[in-house]
């Protein structure tokens, strides 16, 4: 009887095969005259290919070429084999490989998938076949009696198998039975032996490497070992199919990651941009700015666009992305709700607001504690830092121009007083609320903000707002501000600009006690008054402008408010119209009288009241004037 030796279906195997009158091996197939049909190819790198996943539902096979003689006295034999399986989608395989002895290598009626390639429909079961088989089938077929998905059959003559076992091995060392899966793409040997005398076959599987597994039984002869070293490697897409599994998981959870991390980006980003506008705003939609555009103009507020920082927030540069404009954009904290709507009205009219030496406003933005003024962008800075930087010559002002930037301020500060629709008081008038423009004009800043703080307080409370060295005396009784407060304060700021000092010897230690308004007056007793004026101009002025400023400042700094000319008056005295009074004698007596009187009747007032303490400096300071 002779026999063929055929092994079917699915990848890789790799074949030893022992009987009494024939031995052989192959540790890799290349060159090997095993006869192939279907599917089956011998790959470059020496692996028999059973199977093509582009290819379904077909069957490959590979025949040992020379018949075997099998016969009563010559039938015992012994093969293993390694093969490896692998499905092209975890799961879904072919149905499995089976190692075959057959009388015919015309396999061409048979049909693939759950017939293995050695049956059809028609002749499965039939003695007549004289085929034994040993399957390992992947798929659980029921018109078989399968007993699962995933094992080992002998079959004679069909595939309802004799015996079968569901895939597994003994594990040696960690003393367990272990469950194989067949289609785990890893490398599995199967040994296979038949002994004539008894009749007795049997069919061993475990992954490669491990050895054989023992049973007692003696026999003509057992099949090769194989050369492991000489293995061709397992095939790379063994580990692409794991791989892709792999893959696919590490894909969805980076998804799912991706997902997840944009989904907290948005809420960050929406908190980041988010606004606060209240239904009573509508009407001022127009005005409004979006925090993001400020966010993107002013590069996230970052520190190199600061301009600088004063009482109210931090100023910073930017360019809005709507119209390529630069902007100042100033932000304050505002905790307070309260008064807000009134507070946005009127800085909004305020936007309304034109005058060549005001800072125009262009519009506002609100978030939870914070409100965003933007204004126009003013190349040149605040005006105290011409005055006050330490001087190259280069960045010295002129008189011309020094004079040209108190008419500027004078008339800003008329046209808030009188000539708007509306009283604005400015209430923080001082050199560094002064911008200069491009060309050098002066623009006033600031106006109006003050009244941010107002909403604020505590009603019992005086709440003084502005710069020491600026508040009038009577704003630390009063706290409360009027046109003659302004006026104060921009005679402290014309004297600055004529001087070219600060209002108080606050930041000198050793003149601590220095007040700006005090020395002119001083000097203008001596008849000195030229005296003051900054050194840094070298004596480059017309003196009787500069007698004109210094003048003007002591009358705008007169302790009784009513004794202080209107902004209308400074302007006419300053545009030379009307000619300024002299100062009275008395001015200084006075002064301190007042001051004297007033620190006296309200001096309970004054000690439990005030909310600005650097406000009692001013008054502080007068006082000790006034001991003397
Ligand atoms: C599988 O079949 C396709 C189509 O015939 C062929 O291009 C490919 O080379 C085959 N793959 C292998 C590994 O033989
Ligand atoms: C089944 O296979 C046998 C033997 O190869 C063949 O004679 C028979 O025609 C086949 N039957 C069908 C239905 O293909």
């Amino acid at each position: 009887m002779a026999k063929f030796l055929v092994v079917l279906l699915i990848f890789y195997v790799f074949l030893a095969f022992a009987q009494d009158e024939t031995q052989f091996i192959y540790n890799g197939f290349q060159g090997s005259n095993l006869h192939l049909d279907g599917l089956a190819v011998i790959d470059s790198n020496n692996r028999l290919r059973l199977t093509n996943t582009t290819i379904k539902q077909q069957s490959g096979h590979a025949f040992y070429p020379k018949p075997l003689k099998f016969n009563e006295t010559n039938s015992s034999f012994s093969t293993s084999f390694i093969f490896v399986m692998y499905p092209d989608v975890p799961g879904h395989g072919g149905h499995g490989i089976a190692f075959v002895i057959t009388p015919s290598m015309n396999f061409k009626q048979a049909v693939p998938a759950e017939y293995l390639g050695i049956f059809n429909i028609s002749n499965n079961g039939l003695s007549s076949n004289h085929i034994f088989a040993v399957e390992l089938d992947t798929v659980q077929n029921a018109v078989f009696n399968d007993i699962d998905g995933n094992h080992v059959g002998i079959d004679i003559n069909g595939l309802r198998s004799n015996a079968s076992s569901s895939a597994g091995y003994y594990d040696d060392t960690a003393r367990i039975n272990k469950t194989l899966q067949l289609t785990s793409g890893k490398p599995m040997q199967v040994w296979i032996d038949f002994e004539a005398k008894t009749k007795v076959i049997n069919v061993s599987i475990a992954p490669l490497k491990n050895s054989k597994p023992r049973w007692s039984w003696s026999h003509v002869g057992l099949a090769p070992e194989f050369d492991l070293s000489k293995l061709p490697s397992v095939p790379n897409f063994v580990q692409k199919g794991k791989m892709s599994a792999v893959f696919i998981v590490l894909l969805v959870v980076l998804c799912l990651l991706v997902v997840f991390v944009a989904g907290i980006g948005y809420v960050i980003w929406r908190k980041m941009f988010e606004e606060l506008e209240e239904s009573w705003e509508k009407e001022y939609h127009v005005y409004r700015l979006s925090y993001k555009d400020l966010y993107k103009a002013t590069k996230g507020f970052r520190d190199s666009e600061l301009l600088g920082s004063g009482g109210f927030g931090k100023v910073y540069r930017g360019v809005l992305p709507i119209n390529q404009n630069q902007v100042a954009v100033k932000r304050i904290s505002h905790d307070s709700r309260q008064g807000m709507r009134e507070f946005v009205a009127e800085i909004v009219s305020m936007r309304r607001l034109r005058h060549r030496n005001l800072v125009q406003l262009l519009g506002y933005c609100r978030r939870k504690g914070e409100l965003l003024l933007v204004y126009e962008y003013m190349p040149n800075g605040s005006l105290d830092k011409f005055l006050f930087r330490n001087h190259n010559s280069k960045s010295l002002l002129p008189w011309t121009q020094r004079l040209d930037v108190i008419k500027g301020v004078a008339s800003a500060l008329l046209y808030l007083h009188e000539e708007w629709e509306q009283l604005v008081l400015h209430r923080d008038v001082k050199a560094s609320n002064v911008l200069l423009d491009g060309d050098m004009n002066a623009r006033l800043g600031d106006f109006g903000l003050a009244r941010l703080y107002d909403h604020d307080t505590n009603p019992r409370s005086t709440h003084v707002v502005g710069t020491v060295g600026y508040l009038a005396p009577e704003l630390s009784i009063t706290g409360k501000p009027t046109t003659a407060t302004d006026v104060f304060a921009f005679g402290t700021f014309i004297l600055e600009v004529a001087c070219g000092r600060r209002p108080l010897g606050l930041h000198d230690p050793a003149r601590e006690d220095f007040l700006l308004v005090d020395w002119v007056f001083e000097s203008w007793k001596k008849g000195t008054i030229q005296e003051t004026s900054d050194p840094k101009l070298e004596g480059d002025y017309v003196s009787e402008e500069m007698e004109l400023v210094l003048k003007l400042g002591l009358h705008c700094s007169h302790p009784n408010p009513e004794a202080r000319p209107s902004m209308r008056q400074v302007v006419q005295f300053l545009r030379s119209e009307t000619k300024m009074p002299d100062i009275p004698p008395d001015f200084y007596l006075e002064r301190n009288d007042l001051i004297d009187e007033s620190w006296g009747a309200s001096s309970s007032v004054v000690s439990s009241s005030f909310v600005v303490s650097n406000a009692t400096l001013f008054s502080n300071n007068s006082v000790i004037h006034s001991g003397r």
